[in-house]
């Protein structure tokens, strides 16, 4: 695939993205935006692909969107751009993605993350919501999905200062799953997005679905959603196989429909 600011590569069932404008710490211009949707939703379309990692080269995961590239722009280009409904794509990728964070996740980059399902952190990993301090602020979800994720006082207080927010502290708040040594990082996220990756894909799918619902939705609407869908994977295959595999005491063999 002939990309410009990314690179995208496959391991086994493990579809790999690495933002890659290392220089300018993979700031987000909209290209990028569009190349990481469209290399997504390629994946997201590849059946013999079951799970995403998502990482940047460098120094950073992604320092923000691009200030330079943003710095003219005004409230009409946003709106005619329409730019925000690519985020919202990337955000219904119906696969499991595995943000592999290595130093800066900063303004845009942080909102990528947050896209994203699982964040497996390197030590240096630092998130923040500088935007403040450009006489800005998040445009990409930052305000809401910080806000559903560690609640409102945190997110008042990290939104107000733009201060940064180390690995041990994001792992304290539930905003990331792990932190390894920046060595195995993208190793240990590999072996989770393996490890993903055995489990029946139309599960894993749904499971995404129903907890993405729960954000949003009062409970018993969400319980609803869930049955719905529990009921649903009654007619998949893989529920035949799985249990199947499990009376005859032998692991599934899986095949996604
Ligand atoms: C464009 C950026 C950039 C960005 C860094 N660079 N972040 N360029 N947009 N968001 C460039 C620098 O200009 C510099 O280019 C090079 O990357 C290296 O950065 P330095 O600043 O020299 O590195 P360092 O001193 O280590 O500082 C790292 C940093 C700082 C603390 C992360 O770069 C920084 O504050 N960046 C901006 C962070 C930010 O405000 N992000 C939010 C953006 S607004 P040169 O050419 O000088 O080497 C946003 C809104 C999202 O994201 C809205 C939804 C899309």
């Amino acid at each position: 695939n002939n990309y410009e600011y990314i690179q995208t590569s496959i391991e086994g069932r493990i579809g790999m993205i690495a933002l890659n404008r290392p220089d300018v710490l993979n700031a987000l211009n909209r290209t990028m935006v569009v190349e990481i949707l469209s290399a997504m939703e390629s994946f997201d379309q590849d059946e013999s692909i079951r799970v995403i990692i998502l990482s940047g080269n460098g120094r950073a995961f992604a320092a923000g969107a691009d200030i330079e590239e943003m710095s003219a722009d005004g409230p009409i280009d946003f709106e005619l751009l329409n730019q925000f409904k690519n985020w919202d794509r990337i955000a219904s990728i119906k696969k499991p993605i595995i943000a592999v964070v290595q130093g800066f996740a900063l303004g845009g980059g942080f909102e990528l993350a947050l896209c994203c399902d699982l964040i497996f952190a390197a030590d240096d990993a630092t998130f923040g919501f500088p935007e403040v301090n450009l006489g800005v602020m998040p445009g990409a979800g930052g305000t809401q999905r910080l806000t559903k994720l560690v609640g409102k006082t945190k997110a008042m207080e990290w939104l107000f200062t733009g201060k940064r927010i180390t690995a041990n502290e994001a792992l304290q708040f539930g905003i990331i799953n792990s932190i390894f040594a920046k060595e195995i990082l993208i190793e240990e996220a590999l072996k989770a997005g393996g490890m993903i990756a055995s489990q029946a894909p139309l599960s894993i799918r749904f499971i995404k679905e129903a907890v993405l619902k729960a954000v949003d939705t009062p409970l018993e609407e969400g319980m609803h959603f869930e049955r719905k869908n529990f009921y649903l994977l009654f007619s998949s295959e893989d529920q035949k196989e799985g249990m199947r595999a499990f009376i005859e005491k032998r692991n599934p063999d899986f095949k996604g429909r």
